[in-house]
């Protein structure tokens, strides 16, 4: 089941990834939490928590009284979290939730990639302590902009490259329109107070947040081939990529939070 995920941890792209991530959305990620009251004492779990940026930043919030789990499927990069945060082999999608209630049950591009997310945000919504709030945050992949380029071919070969990941995504099992039923599906699995936040950024070419692209395509390369996109075309798309010349604006990112 877990093999949908078309993404590997161990991977050599997947660190840049996840640095890309964090460069991408920890700042509107920390807004959202901050607004909602994660403070000193609270109990939280970290879903697929990759590098682990939030894991840090929830443990810094909840202090010495409060706790952040912190799971993934693949904990390797979740190294040396604070003594409040503990990094546990999870998997959300085939194991029980664990066996205690949470203020915060945060998950960020997660359940996006697995076909049946809404049972899980019921699942989850589970797991809180009453009160408790759930915030998910998924991206929109297909609302990207070119806002800048040096030419019309880099704009071309941006989107056809990008065109063909998000295919590849998609046959693997991510609902790329996901992410706009958030309060939907938040309010579904009986959240109260539920509300949402669309952000778009720039992304700049040869800035750190873009290289999320430029990993996505390295790790994806063998698929892309098997695909037909010509290997010339994913070299020339890492080159716009790293172009200042080039700007894109962001995957825009939803957040949405309910409430038990
Ligand atoms: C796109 S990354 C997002 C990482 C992090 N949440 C962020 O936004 O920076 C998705 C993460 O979910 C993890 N993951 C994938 N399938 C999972 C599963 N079934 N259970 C738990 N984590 C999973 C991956 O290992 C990866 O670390």
């Amino acid at each position: 089941m877990a093999d949908d995920y078309p993404f590997d941890n161990a991977s050599a792209p997947a660190s840049d990834r996840m640095s890309a991530l964090e460069a991408s959305y920890d700042r509107t990620t920390f807004e959202h939490l901050g607004k909602l009251g994660v403070g000193a004492g609270w109990s939280c779990w970290e879903i697929g928590a990759g590098g682990g940026s939030v894991a840090r930043w929830l443990a810094g919030q909840a202090g010495p009284d409060g706790h952040v789990l912190a799971t993934d499927l693949d904990t390797r990069l979740l190294a040396d979290l604070p003594a409040n945060a503990e990094a546990v082999r999870h998997d959300v999608r085939a194991e029980p939730v664990p066996d205690r209630k949470f203020d915060l049950i945060h998950a960020r591009l997660v359940l996006i990639h697995f076909p049946e997310r809404d049972e899980l945000v019921a699942k989850l919504a589970g797991a809180l302590a009453p009160g408790g709030w759930l915030v998910l945050e998924e991206i929109e992949p297909r609302g990207q902009t070119v806002l800048a380029t040096p030419d019309e071919a880099s704009a071309t070969v941006f989107r056809s490259v990008q065109g063909r990941i998000l295919d590849l995504l998609e046959r693997a099992g991510s609902d790329v329109e996901w992410a706009g039923r958030l309060p939907e599906v938040l309010a579904g699995a009986g959240l109260r107070e539920v509300g949402s936040a669309r952000v778009t950024t720039r992304w700049p070419g040869g800035g750190p947040e873009i290289r999320l692209l430029a990993a996505n395509s390295v790790e994806l390369a063998e698929k892309l081939a098997a695909d037909g996109v010509p290997p010339a075309d994913i070299e020339q798309f890492r080159r716009v990529l790293a172009d200042p010349r080039f700007t894109v604006s962001s995957y825009p990112l939803v957040s949405g939070w309910g409430r038990r």
